[in-house]
């Protein structure tokens, strides 16, 4: 029995963890807090079983240049034990529908499009959509209100934190290779 609720402040602590151990790097967990301090956690939700906390998605605001904001998924684990049993699914259908009640009206990924094609998203460049990371078709977009997505309106930015700890990180290898 999976339940899955909006974090609570309690809650933290078990999120960095579950990010830490379902990534290489601590860079999601550590982009999530970064994200929650900044206030722009716009809809963080976990997933409980058996009484614990075993998966986490994140969505923050993401904008194209003219302004629009929408809604940007990232990161999402679940802890290995409890993997393909459709958490995953059941938190990104819950965090989408989250942010529509938020006032989103779109919603961008950047993953495997196998994967997310079955809630909707489609490939952003078909739409005239990019992201800075040269995502190509793996950049994905969703029209959560009809008729709401910038259409051709080129690149779309993710929150300034993701730009942060992408530096941190590059920033880290060099020095790991320098030394
Ligand atoms: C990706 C992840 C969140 C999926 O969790 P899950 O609860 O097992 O997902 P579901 O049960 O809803 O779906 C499982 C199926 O979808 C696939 N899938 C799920 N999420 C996926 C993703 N982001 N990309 C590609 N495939 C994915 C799984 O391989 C599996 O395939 P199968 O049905 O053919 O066996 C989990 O594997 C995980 O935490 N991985 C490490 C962190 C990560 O890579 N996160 C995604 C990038 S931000």
């Amino acid at each position: 029995m999976v339940l899955v609720r909006t974090e609570q402040p309690g809650d933290c602590r078990a999120i960095h963890e579950i990010h830490r151990h379902s990534f290489p790097t601590n860079i999601e967990a550590q982009l999530v807090d970064a994200l929650r301090a900044a206030g722009r956690l716009s809809v963080s939700l976990i997933a409980e079983a058996d009484q614990r906390i075993v998966g986490h998605i994140a969505f923050s605001p993401v904008t194209v240049t003219a302004g629009h904001v929408g809604a940007g998924l990232a990161p999402i684990s679940v802890e290995s034990a409890y993997r393909r049993l459709g958490i995953a699914a059941e938190l990104v259908t819950t965090g989408l529908r989250a942010c529509r009640a938020a006032g989103f009206t779109w919603a961008v990924v950047l993953g495997d499009p196998r994967y997310y094609s079955r809630f909707g998203f489609l490939p952003g460049p078909d739409f005239g959509l990019t992201d800075e990371y040269g995502g190509g078709t793996a950049f994905q977009v969703l029209e959560l209100a009809p008729g709401s997505l910038p259409r051709s309106a080129g690149l779309v930015r993710y929150a300034h934190e993701f730009q942060f700890l992408t530096e941190s990180s590059k920033a880290a290898v060099t020095s790991t290779k320098k030394g």
